[in-house]
């Protein structure tokens, strides 16, 4: 490592993990306790900031209520700044930092810096709100094959982005993060690519934590239901036969179950 780099601080790129704050790994708590520069977003547990010590400088770079999240380049220029004159420096983001955190992004833009980088992965929401609700995201009789995908972006003819009809063929079981804003048209497209009317699908808002709610319904009714039982971000949506495998039991968050519908 050159003399220059080793000047430099350390950034981690840590998972917050979804909402839980016990679901935080023992790594991160570490890291979290002895950071001397921290910077976190919306979707991070509020009780992990509690963790950090007192001298800790402290930026938020995520959503104000009204406003846009602090732009990328800004982020990626506060960290950079902040490994410049601090020795430990946590990246704090919910759930997995490099599964649709965007955490591939900032560890290239430091390492092209020769900032010390490293990545912590987290509990991704998209496997750990499932498993509150008691729905496993793959079963031996009925999912062999799961995609975690991006539901953000527009369903544009005109432009290729998810292949969603490809995927109703493809992939068994779906997980999709920012899936409410598009959901009637991704249900359409899915239905289009050859799944059924009464494929079982979920909605779970708030997963891991105190208010977690979920919705059980065929594909086909998902957006209307959703839209009636006014869910919310964050959200994640399932689809497939998994969700027919779900065990109540297993929910250690009192899962509010909305317009139950027996697969
Ligand atoms: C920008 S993505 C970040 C995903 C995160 N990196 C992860 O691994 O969980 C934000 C989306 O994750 C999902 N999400 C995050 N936390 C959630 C939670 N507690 N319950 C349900 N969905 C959640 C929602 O789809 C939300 O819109």
């Amino acid at each position: 490592m050159s003399s220059q780099a080793s000047a430099l601080g350390t950034v981690y790129l840590v998972g917050a993990g979804p909402g839980d704050p016990d679901l935080l790994t023992v790594k991160a708590q570490r890291l979290l306790q002895q950071c001397d520069a921290l910077v976190y977003d919306s979707l991070v547990p509020k009780a992990l900031l509690d963790l950090v010590p007192a001298g800790c400088e402290r930026h938020f770079v995520g959503k104000r209520r009204g406003h846009h999240s602090v732009p990328q380049p800004s982020t990626n220029a506060v960290l950079a700044e902040l490994a410049g004159r601090r020795r430990l420096i946590v990246r704090l983001k919910g759930g997995d930092p490099f599964l649709f955190g965007r955490g591939g992004e900032e560890a290239a833009h430091l390492a092209a810096r020769g900032i010390p980088v490293q990545v912590v992965p987290g509990v991704t929401a998209g496997i750990a709100a499932p498993a509150y609700a008691g729905i496993p995201v793959t079963h031996r009789k009925a999912g062999s094959s799961v995609t975690f995908v991006t539901g953000h972006e527009e369903i544009d003819k005109q432009r290729p982005g998810v292949d969603w009809r490809g995927l109703a063929r493809s992939s068994d079981g779906l997980v999709i993060y920012m899936g409410l804003h598009n959901l009637r048209r991704i249900a359409e497209e899915l239905l289009a690519g050859g799944l059924a009317a009464d494929t079982p699908a979920a909605v779970i808002q708030q997963g891991t934590v105190e208010g977690q709610r979920l919705l059980l319904s065929p594909l086909a009714e998902l957006a209307d239901r959703a839209a009636a039982g006014n869910f919310a971000s964050p959200s994640i949506v399932l689809v497939g036969q998994v969700v027919a495998q779900r065990v109540a039991v297993c929910s250690p968050a009192p899962a509010a179950v909305e317009m139950p519908i027996p697969f």
